[in-house]
Order: structure tokens, then sequence, then C-alpha cells
């Protein structure tokens, strides 16, 4: 197979509308992807600003009137649960002269004041009032209130977001992804998630798409990752090299996983896929044994939890959540949480424990990544070659029982879908 990208000139993006069949193909992708403003700009409104994007947990807002600083792209987003206990999605945003109407990360408010003239709205988004109104005689309140996100649904507990009024529904977006969502959900002994561990943010200087295609990249792991896989003692790295039974996996929709279950059912041990053994975990053990039945809690605790990558920010990383979030072309944030179970402590201690080990401050495995994303945005940023190849795989890739694509632990399949996926949200009007 020749892989070499076929030469055709391409016109400096701004003289001419991006053709995108000419920057994304199915082996490979321009590197003006990553580095063009206008490219950017384009994304945020044909991805950012319409397509379903992962917003926050409902177990962040667990009471009426508590409220926490979300974002949609670079865009800042209160999430609050009003006192009828309804979710909104209100933009941070005052509608006199633009002010930011909300500094606190969270807390719990009924209502929030503009500093600057001292508009006040209600924790739905509604102007209750504002100073001297004599000067506003006639003013219609109802037009005044706070941007409200066009769409707001919820799987779950997990709250997402659509600036379009119309598209596809949640469920229809989700598609696949929401097995990935049940099978995370099933580790919990009470189905449910909880994200109360807080969260740290990682601020890169890279592309966005670097990162979104690096979640499900099973080639990487073994040398990007060698030293902390050698200092834990861990497993993990054995999942991705070619002897691995694992798959990845591209679900449509621009959504992808690496499905490590085929290695973890070869090991038929509970609770290996946390590298840990039943015994360890009496406590949760029981309460899933007591939930599921034995055999049920079994397979599920043999399964353990995905990873996946929910286009376009929302990555199910086993143990941990992490949201993309793009601030501008070359940064991205990365807002990292350990997941927590209800109704499982012991298993949440060792998980908060073991994210702080691994992305935390001090910790290698986020670190590592984000070495290699910013050297990826220096390197794509000059010139040659324009072309970056993803033919990895391709030849024996395959589809499953389920009509999704699959590749190898270590082939491109998952970021050639994501391509796919994006060229079609990019060629959309
Ligand atoms: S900018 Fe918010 S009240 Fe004037
Ligand atoms: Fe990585």
């Amino acid at each position: 197979m020749n892989h070499a990208a076929p030469v055709i000139p391409i016109a400096p993006i701004a003289a001419r509308a991006p053709i995108w069949d000419q920057l994304v193909r199915p082996e490979h992708v321009h590197g003006s992807l990553y580095t063009d403003p206008a490219i950017f700009q384009e994304e945020l409104r044909k991805i950012w600003y319409r397509t379903w994007v992962y917003v926050g947990h409902e177990s962040e807002v667990p009471k009426a009137n508590d409220f926490v600083m979300k974002s949609i792209g670079p865009e800042p987003i209160i999430m609050t649960r009003d006192r009828e206990n309804k979710i909104n999605l209100l933009h941070n945003r005052c509608p006199h002269r633009g002010n930011r109407v909300c500094m606190s990360e969270k807390g719990s408010a009924r209502s929030f004041t503009c500093p600057y003239h001292g508009w006040t709205f209600a924790n739905d988004g509604q102007l209750k009032g504002y100073p001297f109104p004599s000067g506003y005689e006639g003013a219609d309140r109802s037009e005044l209130g706070l941007g409200r996100v066009a769409r707001v649904a919820s799987y779950k507990g997990f709250v997402f977001g659509s600036f379009a009024d119309e598209g596809p529904t949640l469920l229809e977006h989700l598609g696949a992804a929401k097995d990935s969502i049940d099978l995370l959900c099933l580790n919990s002994p009470e189905g449910e998630v909880e994200i109360t561990a807080g969260f740290l943010k990682h601020k890169v200087k890279s592309n966005w798409k670097f990162l979104v295609e690096n979640e499900t990249d099973g080639y990487h792991p073994s040398f990007v990752h060698a030293s902390i896989f050698e200092v834990a003692q861990s497993g993990i790295g054995s999942l991705y090299s070619s002897d691995s039974t694992a798959v990845s996996r591209y679900m449509g929709n621009g959504h992808s996983e690496n499905d490590l279950r085929p290695e973890f059912r070869k090991r038929d041990i509970p609770m290996s896929w946390f590298n840990t053994t039943a015994e360890r975990l009496p406590a949760y053990v029981a309460s899933m044994n007591t939930t599921y039945g034995i055999d049920k809690a079994r397979e599920i605790m043999i399964d353990g939890t995905p990873h996946t990558m929910i286009f376009p920010n929302l990555f199910i990383a086993e143990i941990q959540l992490f949201v993309i979030q793009p601030l501008a072309l070359n940064e991205t944030v990365q807002h990292v949480t350990a997941l927590q179970f209800k109704g499982a402590p012991d298993l949440n201690r060792r998980m908060r424990q073991q994210t702080m080990g691994s992305v935390g401050p001090a910790g290698f495995l986020l670190a590592d990544d984000a070495e290699m994303y910013e050297r990826t945005q220096l390197g794509v940023q000059a010139s040659n070659p324009e072309w970056l190849f993803l033919g990895r795989g391709i030849h024996r890739e395959r589809t499953d029982e389920n009509g999704h694509l699959i590749g190898d632990a270590t082939d491109e399949t998952p970021s050639r879908g994501i391509w796919r996926h994006y060229r079609s949200m990019m060629e959309a009007a």
C-alpha cells in the first residue's frame, strides 16, 4: 500500500472557503486543521455551538438553588438548580453591558446580581429587577433575562447543552455511547455516579483535537506512559500492545472507545481492571452482590468501567472524568476529576488516591500526555510534511456485531472515525 499522501496543492485557507474533503481524507488529515485560526472559529460555530456538549453532572448541584460555573467551549455557563429543582444552563453574561454576573466557582444562590449596575437575575435566568426602574418605563423585563442554552438534557445525571434550537435529541447524539454511560453506572452499587471530588484544571498549549484523538489512541501508552506503568507496577501497559485482545472501536457520531473487556475477561478476576482484588474491597463487593446478585456482580466487576471519548468533550477514563474545553486555537483546558460511585465509599477513596497519583499536580499520566500535546502542536506548526498519516490498522479494520468499526488495540480506527464525523459536521451549512 502506498502511504504517501497524494499531492494536491492547497490554496491558503483565507483565500477560499475550506473544502473539507481536501483537508480530511480517509487516511490523512491536513496540518492546517490544527493551526488555522479561521478553522478554529468555524469549529466553534459548527461543532461547539451546535452539537450536544457535556456541561456537568446533576450531583454537582445536589440541592435547590445550588450553582456551579461551567463552560461550553470558551463560553462561560452557569449550571443552576432552581427552586423547582430544574437544571438550567445560563450564559454568564449580563444582557445590559455584558459583564459577568457570577464570579464564584460554585455555591448556593437564589439570584445573581450583576456588579456593574446592579441588575438582579433569578437562578432560572429571569430578570428580577434593576435599580432606578423609572429609567426603564415600558421595558419588557421578560426579554432582559440571562441568555439560556437553547436545549438542555441529561442522561443518568450527565447534563448536556446545545446552543442549537433544533437538531438530533441527546439520545440520538449519544447513540452507542449511551451504553458506555450505562456500563459506568452499573459499577455503582446504587447505579449512579457522583461528581463530588472536585476538579483539577490543566491548561495545555495545544489544539483541542489532539486531545480528543489521544483519549482513545491505544498506540501511544506503551511509550508515553512507560515510566508510570513501571513505577506503579500497573498491568495497563500490556492492554495496549500488539498482543492485546482489547479492541479499539468507533461508535458513530464522533464517539470512540478502547474496549479492554476482552483482556479482563481472559484474566477472569474481579477488580483486576482496578489493579486490585475483591478481598481488598470487601464492603464494595458485598454491596455489589446485594444489588446485582453474585453472578451479575462478578461479571460487572470483571468488565470494569469504560474508556470512552464522547465527542466532542467528555472522556470517561475508567476511574476519571475528563472534560475538554478549547479556549483558543492552541489553548485547551482539561478539567479532571475522580469518578465516585454512589454507595461505594471504600472504592471511592482509592479512586481519589489513584487520581491524585496519576493526573494530580504531581501525577505522571496527564503530564506525559500534556508534554506530547504541546510538542505535537509545535511540530505541526512546521510545514513539511503537510499531511499527517492516520492509516494504522486500516487493512485489518472490521465490523462488530453491532455494526461498529473495530480495530486492534493499537489501531487508529477511533481517530479515523472522529475525523469522518468532524468532516460531516464541518461540511454542514
Ligand atoms: S452590565 Fe450588568 S447591570 Fe450593567
Ligand atoms: Fe496518554
